[in-house]
């Protein structure tokens, strides 16, 4: 039988793992470090998947022909669960992440699990690792689900295979500065999508292609780049792993979704719980030169958070270098992060139950 055919359950020997694994929580960054099992199941084009089983994590066999291998045919998510006093483990939003692979999934040419699938998997994996949720305040298991075509082509057509997987990693702090202010540099040379490209969805490509600016940047001590829309070459789009917002005179700002930016989960949550707090938010179009007289500025993702900006730097069209430094007026950054914590525990939860 193929895997898709098997049943799914959490298989006896990880149902008992309510003890930590015994690894230093103190000094979790962001790198895969493996854990016990990881989801997996299949469908060819034109089908559905049905339930997936765990497998012990490893690797997985591919064909060199396979779609994703060859054309880039895959698509990625990242959800986060976090650990609480009490014991219990809570998923921030599963659901949103569903439904943006569909809406992935269907740009891309793929079939896709369902949200309640998608969200299902995503349960039984965390449970099958659960001793790997780093206790409460020490960081968080990150989950990332994978949709790719690993049928093999040849000719340029989708591929005739799918493979939804799911594994999870324990992480601690995205950026190496750990929740201290990061350094921006605006990228004035390479562009992350382009309008009717893939940008709004998570592609693995988009990934990819911000590479090579992230890691010039990163060797002249940036932490990262901010991308310029590709027309206009003016206007704010997003940073390589995250979105951004802008804070001027109390109002907050924040690049509209016009088919080149991700939406966010976390972007969006923070426009909630903003504008719930009485805050004016803005989806707009958002110029550099307004980003050079912010008052604050912070991304926003899963993997980073709320991290917020201490320093921006623009090499302008002049080339004369324009650095701000915003990092001594952070407050509504930090009040909104507060009130994300918060609105974590008491809206946007799934609580698990064995
Ligand atoms: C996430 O925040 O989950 C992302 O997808 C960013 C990734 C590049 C680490």
């Amino acid at each position: 039988a193929s895997t898709s055919r098997r049943e799914a359950t959490v298989p006896s020997t990880c149902r008992d793992t309510s003890e930590l694994v015994d690894i230093s929580w103190d000094n979790l960054g962001f790198g895969l470090v493996p854990t016990d099992y990881m989801y997996i199941t299949k469908c060819s084009q034109g089908g559905n998947f049905s339930k997936g089983e765990l497998q012990r994590f490893g690797n997985i066999e591919l064909s060199p022909s396979s779609g994703v291998l060859n054309y880039g045919q895959g698509l990625f998510e990242g959800l986060k669960a976090y650990r609480k006093q009490d014991g219990s483990i809570l998923l921030f939003r599963p659901e949103e992440n569903g439904l943006r692979m569909r809406m992935g999934a269907e740009r891309m040419c793929m079939p896709s699990p369902t949200v309640d699938q998608f969200v299902e998997a995503v349960k039984m994996t965390v449970l099958a690792n659960k001793r790997w949720v780093p206790p409460p305040g020490k960081g968080s298991l990150y989950i990332r689900p994978l949709l790719m075509g690993s049928g093999s082509v040849l000719g340029l057509a989708p591929a005739p295979e799918y493979t939804f997987l799911i594994y999870v990693s324990p992480v601690g702090n995205y950026f190496k500065e750990g929740l201290a202010p990061i350094n921006l540099v605006v990228e004035n040379e390479f562009q992350r999508a382009t309008p009717g490209g893939t940008g709004a969805v998570k592609a693995i490509g988009n990934y990819a292609s911000v590479l090579k600016a992230q890691t010039a940047a990163q060797a002249k001590g940036y932490s990262d780049v901010l991308y310029l829309d590709s027309v206009h070459k003016r206007y704010l789009e997003e940073v390589s792993s995250c979105n951004v917002f802008v804070v001027k005179d109390k109002i907050i700002s924040t690049p509209a979704i016009k088919g080149t930016i991700l939406p966010g989960i976390t972007r969006k949550t923070i426009i909630d719980v903003a504008r719930s707090q009485g805050f004016q938010v803005d989806e707009c179009y958002i110029t550099v030169e307004e980003l050079l007289e912010a008052d604050e500025v912070f991304c926003t993702g899963t993997a980073v958070v709320v991290s917020p900006v201490g320093s921006i730097t623009y090499l302008g069209g002049d080339k004369e270098l324009q650095s701000i430094s915003v990092s001594l007026t952070l407050g509504t950054t930090l009040e909104l992060a507060c009130i994300l914590s918060a609105a974590n525990l008491l809206v946007c939860i799934y609580k698990l139950k064995d």
